[in-house]
């Protein structure tokens, strides 16, 4: 290993809300993304990038408004290298305490040629143009060459040496496509550190894609050759196979300080939390057996594993299910726990929400209290979720009867819904009750989505679980993805049925009932 730089600090810049929302079908709104970038800045996330403000008003909005509420992180956005790029983006992160332009444009012989269409020169030239204008507005700026991993080292070195001396302070070296290996890319780290003369004056990231799973075991490579920032997303959530997996980076560099000697400022014990949110507002499940956060990825079947566990924990647990914040499912409160004993809790599990989402709260952990005796921190966690998630609904669900079973063939949905305070009924029958529900619903509303995704989660063990459904639609192009809990199945799709609705209905621009017939 050779370190130059004496810098043992690893900066985890996390890109779940840009790279990780790019994954088909894992668009967040407004307020799911605040959530997750006030969960990011809790933990200790060094820089957060938002967004591409040029990419759409509702990215512009988010990295905006993540700029004015974050302030314990870097807020970064993302700009290709045109100036209108770089105006937006300069814009969305001005509210920032700590703001940064990311820029980056593709410098391998095959984007250049096919994607970008443009000779090396007319590249290098953009690179000079874009860092220099980008530092008009923040003395942060980040550049990266797209596709570096197939860039040719002549190229990138040029290249790098000039973004620095136009005034980049990080150079990001991505492996865009997944393609390299370990060895190579921390060789490629090591020839940017010997062979770039100004490098000093920059951090060297690293972005690594997870196409043949080697996106964590590349930017690990890359920090052993002086790497010092890591791109990551929670869960590896990202385009095709994903990015590199916070969760895994944080816990190698914990767990691995003899052949990783470096300081991360991230705090481990939130990673369950992250990974649960990010998996409930995208809808992407994470595997059972998927490293740190799977729900596996504690549990010991066998026996002769069980045996060593109880003997010494270490035998078979090369870390502990607290240090990434799993904690034995606690029993927390009874129905005959108060309102001062649910605020209590509420804290704890680390929730700040105002009077009336209290109240609403605590109304349902009333009611779940009376339908299942004991009541764990991930039901106080699914009633806020789904408590959080239903402010200012147009549509609500406010009943609904389902009959099924061997003697109602087919199943019927009775339901009334709420459409901006007038209740409207139907009867509707379906292939099957959830068929029934959703067709009802359609039916009512005038809405016509196409189901992309249908999900059902227990929060809690035991057969008085609540149910997390997940319901993905897509209309015209726009995919939301809508949740719902509840301890009946078919209440918790309806709810996330409408919740996806709603959340469409903001797509459509209006959020009138007018919308429904558009
Ligand atoms: O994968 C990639 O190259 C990117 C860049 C925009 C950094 O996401
Ligand atoms: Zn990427």
């Amino acid at each position: 290993m050779n370190v130059k730089n004496a810098n043992n600090e690893i900066k985890i810049f996390d890109t779940t809300l840009r790279d990780g929302e790019q994954s088909p079908g894992a668009s967040m709104n407004l307020s799911e993304k605040i959530r997750i970038a006030e969960v990011l800045e809790d933990m200790g996330v060094d820089i957060i990038e938002a967004g591409f403000p040029i990419a759409s008003d509702g990215d512009f909005e988010a990295v905006n408004e993540i700029a004015k509420l974050v302030k314990g992180s870097i807020i970064c956005g993302l700009a290709r290298s045109s100036r209108g790029d770089i105006d937006r983006c300069a814009e969305a992160v001005k509210p920032a305490a700590r703001g940064r332009i990311h820029t980056f444009i593709s410098t391998s012989p095959l984007h250049m040629k096919y994607k970008l269409q443009m000779q090396p020169e007319d590249v290098h030239k953009a690179v000079i143009d874009s860092v220099t204008y980008a530092r008009n507005f923040t003395d942060d700026v980040e550049w990266s060459c797209e596709d570096g991993s197939r860039t040719e080292h002549d190229f990138m070195c040029q290249t790098i040496e000039s973004a620095i001396n136009a005034g980049a302070t990080t150079i990001n070296i991505p492996d865009t496509v997944g393609y390299a290996m370990p060895s190579e890319y921390a060789a490629l780290i090591e020839m940017v550190r010997n062979r770039v003369p100004n490098i000093d004056k920059a951090v060297i990231s690293v972005h690594c894609h997870n196409d043949l799973g080697l996106a964590v075991a590349n930017s690990l490579a890359a920090v052993q050759s002086g790497a010092r920032q890591v791109e990551c997303t929670i869960n590896g959530l990202g385009e095709r196979a994903g990015n590199a997996a916070m969760e895994e980076i944080i816990m190698g560099l914990l767990t691995r300080p003899d052949h990783l000697p470096y300081n991360v400022n991230v705090r481990s014990e939130l990673i369950t939390k992250a990974s649960k949110l990010v998996s409930t507002v995208t809808g992407f499940a994470v595997q059972p057996n998927k490293a740190i956060v799977g729900a596996n990825a504690f549990a010991h079947e066998s026996g002769i594993h069980q045996d060593g566990m109880l003997k010494n924990s270490q035998t078979y647990e090369i870390m502990t299910p607290e240090s990434v914040g799993l904690t034995e499912s606690k029993l927390v409160m009874g129905k005959h726990s108060g309102r001062h004993a649910f605020r209590e809790k509420l804290i704890e599990l680390g929730y700040d929400l105002g009077d009336n989402s209290i109240q609403e709260a605590f109304k349902r952990f009333k009611q779940l209290a009376d339908l299942k005796k004991d009541v764990y921190d991930e039901d106080i966690i699914a009633i806020v979720d789904d408590t959080v998630v239903r402010t200012n609904d147009t549509i609500n669900l406010d009943k609904l009867e389902v009959l099924c079973g061997t003697e109602h063939k087919p199943p019927k949905a009775l339901m009334t819904l709420n459409v901006d305070g007038e209740k409207i009924s139907t009867e509707m029958s379906g292939d099957g009750p959830v068929d029934a529900i959703f067709k009802g619903i359609k039916y009512l509303t005038g809405f016509k989505p196409h189901l992309q995704l249908y999900q059902v989660h227990a929060v809690t063990q035991g057969t008085d679980a609540q149910a997390e459904v997940t319901v993905r639609l897509e209309e015209n192009g726009k995919t939301v993805n809508g949740q719902g809990a509840d301890t009946d199945t078919m209440v918790a799709s309806a709810k996330a049925y409408i919740n996806a609705l709603n959340k469409l209905l903001i797509k459509r621009g209006r959020s009138a009932p007018s919308a429904l017939s558009a």
